[in-house]
């Protein structure tokens, strides 16, 4: 049997760390290379640069072993590989809805100019439709190796909280291919998950690309789908709640991505369907699209609508009000604060003087760095001590199993709004809370449920 193919992954973000430490813990010799030295330090050393459960454990298993290591050096990955997952970041660019690529031209074109002999160099970035073509004439006007460098693309669909499991026991691969010798290596390196019955589509390189970002278009619809419904209950004083649990009986429905609440927000969902509209304006479609532009109002409408609830709770006056803010992180099990809807509430009652205080079981320290002017509190406690108005505004384990009475002990006034409909509504007000959540009536929970 030929020796296994050798795997480099370049960006050792949120995505290329969790796809080299995989790969190691499959069995392939992995080289991660990043031009952030402090990143490759920790990550040398045993440590993530972020939180990500599950994750951490496996990076010391798999530096244990051996087959992990990482380097600073593009010349050592061109040296190392037969296989190159480029996984670097694709930020919204600023001034535009479009993605920057120059992160992911840099890192194609500093493999590119140094390989030699035969390889694939393999997109996992979410990029707008085209890009591996462009990328393909690019590496092969500049390569010494010419068009033994192939270039093919396998888009990653993996969640924050989950990316260990998404990534070892994803729902399908897609490989995004134009030889069958790129198929093949591809089927190679993801052998181990294909013999687990893991599905394998191949296509040709834009629509593997396309399939990333249908994707999240199709799940950002979702929610804020039930979030204009949200809107419209608020109007007629129906429950959402209720209308969610009884479309989500419908098989063709389903109940997942249906939870209304604040919204999405992240790394990907935002930003991606904004630069698919820019793409596909670009392409002269952009009335294919035109609804995502909507998606995202919805969405953002969301964060205004939470800030209306708790100023109502506060007797329609926030200057002075004491807001316990209980969430930072765009979701729980992250500490992800990048375009958070959570924090983005909090930053919205500040601006109208109220007196913040913002706790986050693990996303304070990066909360703290965009927004410095905010209060933290290091504990639940402390967080709702005194507070005027308690606001749920990331749905943590911690926050959800909270008991009312013990809160309602710390509070000044047993007042919350639940912005994600999490917590048990009969319990908080058998406590005595008033409570109020998105998309529900003020009375919720006294007859129904
Ligand atoms: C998403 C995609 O799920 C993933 O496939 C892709 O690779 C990257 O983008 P992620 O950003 O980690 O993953 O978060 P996800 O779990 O999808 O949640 C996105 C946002 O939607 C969160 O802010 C979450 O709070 C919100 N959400 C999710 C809702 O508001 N309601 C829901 O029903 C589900």
């Amino acid at each position: 049997m030929p020796p296994a193919p050798r795997i480099t992954v370049i960006g050792t973000g949120y995505l290329g760390a969790t796809q080299a430490v995989c790969m190691a813990h499959l069995g392939f010799e992995v080289l991660a290379v990043d031009v952030d030295p402090g990143k490759i330090e920790a990550l040398a050393s045993g440590r993530l640069p972020f939180y990500e459960p599950g994750l951490d454990t496996l990076l010391v298993d798999t530096l244990a072993t051996g087959r992990l290591r990482f380097s600073t050096d593009f010349d050592d990955a061109a040296a190392f590989g037969d296989v190159h997952f480029v996984c670097v970041g694709t930020p919204q660019s600023s001034g535009s809805d479009a993605a920057d690529l120059r992160y992911v031209d840099a890192a194609f074109g500093e493999l590119a100019r140094r390989i030699t002999g035969r390889a694939l160099l393999v997109g996992k970035s979410t990029v707008p439709v085209g890009t591996a073509d462009r990328l393909a004439a690019m590496v092969r006007e500049m390569s010494p190796a010419g068009d033994a460098l192939e270039l093919a693309w396998n888009p990653e669909f993996l969640r924050e909280g989950y990316a260990v499991d998404d990534t070892l026991r994803p729902d399908r691969l897609v490989f995004g291919v134009t030889s069958a010798w790129a198929e093949r290596m591809l089927r190679e390196v993801f052998a181990p998950l294909v013999a687990d019955g893991v599905p394998v589509v191949v296509a040709d390189p834009a629509t593997a690309e396309l399939v990333k970002v249908a994707a999240n278009s199709f799940l950002a619809t979702k929610i804020s789908f039930i979030n204009a419904m949200a809107e419209v209950c608020e109007a007629a004083g129906a429950d959402v709640s209720l209308l969610a649990k009884a479309l989500s009986y419908d098989d063709r429905i389903g109940g997942r991505f249906l939870k209304p609440g604040l919204g999405f927000g992240g790394g990907c969902l935002p930003k991606d369907i904004r630069a698919f509209r820019a793409r596909a304006e670009e392409l002269g479609v952009s009335a294919a699209v035109t609804f995502l532009h909507e998606v995202d109002q919805i969405n953002l409408r969301r964060r205004s609508r939470t800030v209306d609830l708790v100023r109502e709770l506060a007797d329609g006056e926030l200057q002075g009000v004491r807001v316990a803010a209980l969430g930072a992180a765009f979701k729980p099990d992250s500490d992800d604060v990048r375009d958070a809807p959570a924090l983005d509430v909090a930053r919205l009652l500040y601006l109208e003087g109220a007196s913040v205080v913002v706790y986050d079981p693990q996303a304070n320290a990066n909360a703290h760095r965009a927004y410095p002017d905010l209060d933290y509190a290091s504990s639940l406690a402390e967080a709702v001590n005194g507070a005027d108005v308690v606001v749920l505004l990331t749905e943590w384990a911690e926050f959800v199993s909270a008991d009312p009475e013990d809160m309602g002990v710390l509070v000044a006034h047993r007042r919350i709004v639940d912005g994600r409909s999490a917590l048990d509504v009969e319990n908080y007000r058998a406590a005595g809370w008033e409570y109020r959540a998105l998309g529900r009536p003020a009375e919720v929970g006294v007859t129904r449920s």
